[in-house]
Formats: C-alpha cells, sequence, structure tokens
C-alpha cells in the first residue's frame, strides 16, 4: 500500500470580504473546503481548513480574508494559489492569472450612471469635458477616450453614488446589482460596460506545480456551479 504524504505546504485560497462571500461559501462546500472559523465574523486574516486527500497525498488548505482588489495581488505574487474575485476587478487590474471558471455568483454589471435629469437629457457629446467618480479608473478612463470624451477622473474607495449628490461629478462608473442604491441617490444607468460575475482565478506556477491538487478542486466547484445553476433555473 503507498504511503500516504502529508505536504507541508498548504494550498492557500484567497476569498473577497463582502457580499460574494455568502455566495462562496456554499460552492466550497460542495467541494468539502469548509474553513475552519465562521469567515464572516472572525477578525482573523488567515483561516485554516480541512486536510484536502489526493491521489499522492494530503495537503492542508489555508484561506486568506482580504478586500476584492487584493485578491488579484495575493494570487498573482503567488502568496495565494487559488482566488475568489469578481470579473470587475480583474477587468480593470488585468492581472497575470489563469481565469478556469466562471462561478456564477456575484452577478452584476459595470455602468456608467449619472443624476436622473442629467442622464435624460441624452448622450454626452463628443469633445464634452466631465468629472467621473469611480474606482474603475481604468475601465472608465478607457471607456470615455474610446467616445471622445474629455473626463477626469476622481479615483474613490466606495460610495461612488454620493459624488453627484454633492456636485464632486457628472458621472460614476460602478457595479449595480438590484439598482436599490442608484434609486435611492436619484441615479440612472446610462450604459451598461460589462456584465460581472466572480471568477476563479489561479497562480500560472501554481498550477503548473500542484495540478494534482487545483484540477479535482476546479472540477468539483464547476460541478457546484452547475448544480447551483440547475436548482436557480429550476426555482
Ligand atoms: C456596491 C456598489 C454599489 C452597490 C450596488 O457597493 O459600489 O454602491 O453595491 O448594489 P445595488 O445595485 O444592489 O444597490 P458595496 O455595498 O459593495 O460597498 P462599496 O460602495 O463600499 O463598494
Amino acid at each position: 500500500m503507498p504511503e500516504t504524504i502529508t505536504t507541508n505546504k498548504p494550498l492557500t485560497i484567497a476569498l473577497s470580504k463582502g457580499r460574494i462571500l455568502d455566495d462562496t461559501l456554499p460552492l466550497l462546500k460542495h467541494a468539502d473546503l469548509v474553513p475552519n472559523e465562521n469567515v464572516k465574523t472572525t477578525r482573523k486574516l488567515m483561516v485554516d481548513g480541512p486536510l484536502l486527500k489526493t491521489k499522492s497525498g494530503s495537503t492542508r488548505i489555508r484561506f486568506l480574508i482580504i478586500r476584492a482588489a487584493d485578491v488579484c495581488t495575493y494570487v498573482e505574487q503567488g502568496a495565494a494559489d487559488i482566488g475568489i474575485v469578481g470579473r470587475d476587478i480583474l477587468l480593470e487590474h488585468k492581472p497575470d492569472v489563469y481565469e478556469p471558471l466562471d462561478l456564477k455568483i456575484g452577478v452584476c454589471r459595470l455602468c456608467v450612471c449619472g443624476p436622473k435629469a442629467l442622464v435624460e437629457k441624452g448622450r454626452l457629446k463628443e469633445g464634452s469635458r466631465i468629472k467621473v467618480a469611480t474606482k474603475y479608473d481604468q475601465l472608465a478612463e478607457q471607456y470615455f477616450r474610446d467616445h471622445g470624451i474629455q473626463a477626469e477622473i476622481i479615483h474613490l474607495y466606495g460610495s461612488m453614488e454620493l459624488a453627484p449628490l454633492v456636485g464632486m461629478a457628472e458621472r460614476i462608473v460602478d457595479v449595480v446589482e438590484t439598482g436599490g442604491t442608484l434609486k435611492a441617490n436619484g441615479l440612472i444607468e446610462e450604459t451598461t460596460l460589462y456584465d460581472i460575475s466572480s471568477r476563479l482565478i489561479v497562480n500560472p506556477a501554481s498550477f503548473a506545480t500542484r495540478k494534482a491538487i487545483i484540477q479535482p478542486i476546479i472540477e468539483t466547484l464547476r460541478e457546484a456551479v452547475a448544480l447551483n445553476s440547475a436548482a436557480n433555473t429550476t426555482s
């Protein structure tokens, strides 16, 4: 009988804090990747998970619970082998990572939005100058440049909807899910730039060297996504 080897190096999975964590945990559970503590309430940033058995031995799973924008950095740097992060962050930061799976959670859209009265006046004319509040500086810059609009980008870290209310910007570029935040602040969508959902990302070097453990995780999560989709269509 072959000896079972427990590898010393844990397999590290970086999870995005915030809303998508609620949808991420059931998918992880399907793959037997359950953190040892409640990652929604703990103040710990690194939490142990199960010992995952593969054909060649066992590997300890470890979770990092960090801001969505930092998940890309941890995975790109190899400090995490795997990450779960929104497509919005991937489009903005373009990290050098593999993106093998659309998890179909955290579904929303990245939009240009503005005060109802301004947006209803009609499309911005080529050559017009505006201020745009966003945390998606690159995507916003590119969109307005492509449309011949001179946009001054004002970088914010959250609550973009406030900027037009206080006259700091004429437009925002932000994710919209239910539309509730826009509505509560008198804003409407003008254009959808991208459809967004959460993606599984993998460090390329980890994928090459730890494929025996990473590939089965991808496949089990793929199964969980399919089950989720089937349940959503029948409900
Ligand atoms: C996000 C986003 C919007 C809101 C959209 O913010 O930035 O403000 O959700 O969701 P809705 O269409 O369902 O209202 P989040 O609550 O994640 O916080 P943040 O502003 O700090 O990023």
